[in-house]
């Protein structure tokens, strides 16, 4: 099986499930208890926060432990907008975002925020002259992705930290879910906030983190124990967050390797793709290295999906999120994709598991159940 479906999830490393197993076994007390075994928690915990404000740029103090990336988008949506209300209720996002970002704004739309929607160009990326005319005085937050999931565009996030921190009061938050590991991305960048979610770099899956360049105040959305500086209740999962800043390191470490690695990949993936005439690239080389999206004009994605699988090939349609639903994605929408070919598409993703042998191996099926498929 040759496992092409890394953005939707990763297998985790090996290191990372030894990990979790030993640190299960010898620091399972509560870390907030204040024994022996309760203080050692913590301090592997804290130490685990360190290495991750490290790997961002930022300190071990500003990041919040969470259940994942869902968790950590809706924390900073209504948590920000809701401690910096003073500011105003104009929010800005944009079209493609993930729907962890979308629907909670959709929500404080329901409840008196205006929202501006930035459209996208035919590559997924904004345009820093439409984003630099919706700044507001009112303008509470702004929050877009570095990475797009479905077809990986890249947002030029330096030039719109510039155009944000210089012409609003606005936070700027980064789901950097997709980049992290992928592309350099650090609040080097100038960013508020960013998430990044355990599962796509190997780690597991129900964890995750918020984190913030600076003292991160916000107003929590679970309420308990006090727990995270009383940001975010419920009793801290040690293990899982240990091996999160674990997989955390280790993706910063090998990221331009596997950036390289991954490019090498796509440049030959789009080669194969590109001998088709009914195929069109919905990624273009502009795009993140590990994501390849294209469609097949007039044919479901489930069947160009099922016919990979049965090839060994596991891929999927442009986002594992909606592809279990029957709805239209809305990032083709935006993308303005041609509607002849937003039914049939296919989203291949990396990870830093695979092999030169695997890809060669994938390259060959692909042109087989294309062609097959088309009647070639
Ligand atoms: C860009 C993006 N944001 C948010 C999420 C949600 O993250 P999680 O699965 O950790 O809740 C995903 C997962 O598919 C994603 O790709």
């Amino acid at each position: 099986m040759i496992y092409l479906d890394n953005s939707a999830t990763t297998r985790p490393y090996q290191d990372v499930l030894n990990a979790f197993v030993t640190i299960n076994e010898q620091y399972y007390a509560n870390p907030a208890s204040i024994h022996e075994k309760g203080v050692e928690a913590n301090q592997l915990l804290t130490r685990a926060r360190e290495q991750i404000g490290e790997v961002l740029h930022t300190k071990g103090e500003h990041i919040i432990f969470t259940s994942g990336g869902t968790e950590s988008n809706n924390l900073a949506i209504f948590g920000l907008t809701e401690q910096h209300q003073h500011i105003g209720k104009h929010i800005i996002t944009t079209a493609i975002e993930h729907p962890s970002v979308l629907n909670p704004i959709a929500k404080l739309a329901e409840q008196g925020y205006e929202v501006t929607y930035l459209a996208v160009n035919k590559e997924g990326q904004i345009s820093l002259k439409a984003l630099q005319q919706a700044l507001r005085k009112d303008t509470v937050l702004v929050s877009i992705m570095h990475v797009n999931n479905e077809m990986g565009a890249i947002q030029p996030i330096q030039a719109i930290a510039r155009l944000v921190k210089t012409q609003s009061r606005a936070f700027l938050h980064v789901d950097a879910i997709q980049s992290f590991g992928k592309l350099p991305i650090s609040f080097q960048d100038g960013m508020d906030v960013m998430t990044v979610s355990g599962h796509k770099i190997h780690a597991l899956k129900g964890t995750g983190i918020l984190a913030f360049a600076n003292r991160p105040l916000l107003v929590p959305q679970l309420l308990g124990g006090g727990q995270e500086h009383g940001l975010r209740s419920g009793t801290v999962a040690v293990a899982q967050n240990v091996v999160l800043a674990k997989a955390m390191r280790i993706a910063k470490r090998e990221q331009a390797m596997n950036e390289m690695k991954y490019r090498k990949y796509q440049h030959q993936l789009m080669e194969v793709l590109g001998c088709f005439q009914d195929v069109q690239m919905i990624s273009t080389k502009q795009c993140a290295p590990h994501i390849i999206t294209f469609s097949i004009k007039e044919l479901r994605g489930e069947i160009i999906i099922n016919a990979l699988q049965k090839e060994g090939v596991i891929a999927s349609t442009s986002s594992a999120c909606s592809s279990k639903q029957q709805t239209e994605s809305h990032v083709l929408q935006a993308l303005k994709v041609d509607t002849a070919y937003r039914k049939g598409v296919v989203r291949l993703s990396l990870g830093s598991l695979l092999t030169d042998e695997e890809i060669q191996q994938a390259c060959h099926k692909i042109k087989q159940v294309i062609a097959s498929l088309k009647g070639e």
